[in-house]
C-alpha cells in the first residue's frame, strides 16, 4: 500500500512534534512542512530528510499528490487554513481549539461533508491509553454513577497573546470530560483574571453542569508555581485519579466511598465511609500523539469518521464560547442551547 501523502502546516512548538510523528510512521510520507517562518523550516531541515520545506501554502495545496493537511498554526489561523485545504480537496487534521467561532466550525464541517473529506480535531486526550481505560471502566460502571470530575492543567509556561488560558488549555479538559461522561454540559460558568496582559485571562476556573446532577470543574493557568496535569473522578462506588505527569503509574483507582444508611442509631452510622484498596492498573503507555496520528492515517485510508471529528470539535467550541461569555459577565451561568 502506498503511504499517505501528508503536509504539516505550522511547525512551531507543537507542529514539529506532529511533523516528527508523520515522518516516522511507515503509513505516511511527510511530503511537505510549511511555515511562514524560514527559521523554523531551517531548524527542521536535518531532521526531516526527503520532506520539502516551504513557506508557500498555495503550492502545497496545488500539489495533487498531497492527500491530507495537518494544521498546527496558531488558533486564529485554523479556520482559514483548514478552509483552503478542504476547498482544495484535502483531508484535514486540525489542532485544538478547532476554531475560535461556532460559525467557523459549522462551516468547516459542512465543507468536509460536501466534499466527503475526513475532518479530525486534535483532542489529544481522547487518544490517551489511560483515558481509553477510564472510558471502559465507566462503561462497565466500575466507578458506579459518576458524581463529579475535576481537572487541573496549570504551570508556569508559554504565555499566549492571541488566546487566553481557557481557549489554549481547556479544550483538552472539556473534550475529555465530555468524552468520559458521553454528554455535553447543560450550563457553564467561568471566572478568570488577566494579570499579565489586558483582555487575556491567565487563569480561569470553569464549572460545568450536566443532566442528572453530574458536574465538572476545570482549572487552567499558565501563571502557577506547580506543574499539574491531573483529572479526578468521583463515582458513588469508586474514585479515580489520572496524573499525566507520573512516568508510569498514571492511573490510581481508590476503592473509597460514602453511603447513607437507612438503618442507624448514631450519625456516625448514618454516613458509612468505606476505605478500601488503592490499585494501579497496568496500562501500556504509548505516545498519545502517535496513536492520534495513526488514527488520522487510518481514517484517511479507510474513509471512516474520526473519534474526534468536526462535530466533536464543534461541541467543545460551543462550551468554550459559552464559557467565554460567562467570563465576560463575571461568572454568570450560561445555558448551552
Ligand atoms: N495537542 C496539544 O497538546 C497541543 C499542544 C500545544 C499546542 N497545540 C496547538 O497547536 C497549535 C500551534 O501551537 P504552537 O504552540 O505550536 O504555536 P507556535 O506559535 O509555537 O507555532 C505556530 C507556527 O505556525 C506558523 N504559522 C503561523 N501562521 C501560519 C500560516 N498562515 N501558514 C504557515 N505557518 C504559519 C508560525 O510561524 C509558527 O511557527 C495551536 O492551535 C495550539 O493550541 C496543541
Amino acid at each position: 500500500m502506498d503511504p499517505i501523502q501528508i503536509a504539516v502546516v505550522g511547525v512551531g512548538g507543537w507542529g514539529k512534534n506532529l511533523a516528527r510523528n508523520f515522518h516516522q510512521l511507515p503509513d505516511a510520507n511527510l511530503r511537505y512542512v510549511c511555515d511562514l517562518d524560514q527559521g523554523k523550516l531551517d531548524a527542521l531541515a536535518r531532521q526531516l530528510p526527503g520532506t520539502q520545506l516551504t513557506r508557500d501554502y498555495d503550492m502545497v495545496l496545488r500539489d495533487p499528490l498531497v492527500q491530507a493537511v495537518v494544521v498546527a498554526t496558531p488558533a486564529p489561523r485554523h479556520h482559514a487554513t483548514c478552509k483552503a485545504a478542504l476547498e482544495a480537496g484535502k483531508d484535514v487534521f486540525v489542532e485544538k481549539p478547532f476554531t475560535l467561532q461556532i460559525a467557523h466550525a459549522e462551516e468547516l464541517i459542512l465543507l468536509a461533508e460536501k466534499g466527503k473529506r475526513v475532518l479530525m480535531v486534535g483532542h489529544l486526550l481522547e487518544y490517551h491509553p489511560v483515558v481509553t481505560r477510564l472510558r471502559e471502566m465507566i462503561g462497565r460502571e466500575d466507578l458506579g454513577k459518576l458524581h463529579y470530575i475535576y481537572s487541573q492543567r496549570v504551570n508556569l509556561g508559554t504565555v499566549r497573546t492571541d488566546e487566553n488560558a481557557l481557549w489554549n488549555f481547556a479544550p483538552h479538559d472539556i473534550s475529555v470530560i465530555m468524552f468520559l461522561l458521553g454528554v455535553a454540559p447543560t450550563d457553564v460558568a467561568a471566572r478568570g483574571q488577566c494579570y499579565l496582559q489586558p483582555g487575556v485571562e491567565d487563569v480561569v476556573f470553569l464549572t460545568m453542569n450536566f443532566d442528572g446532577k453530574a458536574m465538572a470543574h476545570v482549572h487552567v493557568s499558565w501563571l502557577d508555581p506547580h506543574k499539574i496535569r491531573k483529572l479526578t473522578l468521583v463515582g458513588n462506588r469508586k474514585m479515580a485519579v489520572f496524573d499525566d505527569l507520573e512516568a508510569t503509574e498514571k492511573l490510581r483507582i481508590y476503592d473509597k466511598g460514602a453511603q447513607i444508611s437507612q438503618d442507624y442509631n448514631t450519625f456516625a452510622e448514618y454516613v458509612g465511609l468505606r476505605f478500601g484498596d488503592i490499585t494501579m492498573p497496568y496500562i501500556k503507555v504509548s505516545e498519545p500523539l502517535q496513536i492520534e496520528c495513526r488514527h488520522f492515517l487510518d481514517c484517511v485510508r479507510t474513509r471512516k469518521q474520526p473519534l474526534s471529528d468536526g462535530q466533536d470539535g464543534l461541541r467543545v467550541v460551543k462550551v468554550l464560547d459559552a464559557a467565554q461569555r460567562s467570563l465576560r459577565r463575571n461568572g454568570e451561568p450560561v445555558v448551552l442551547a
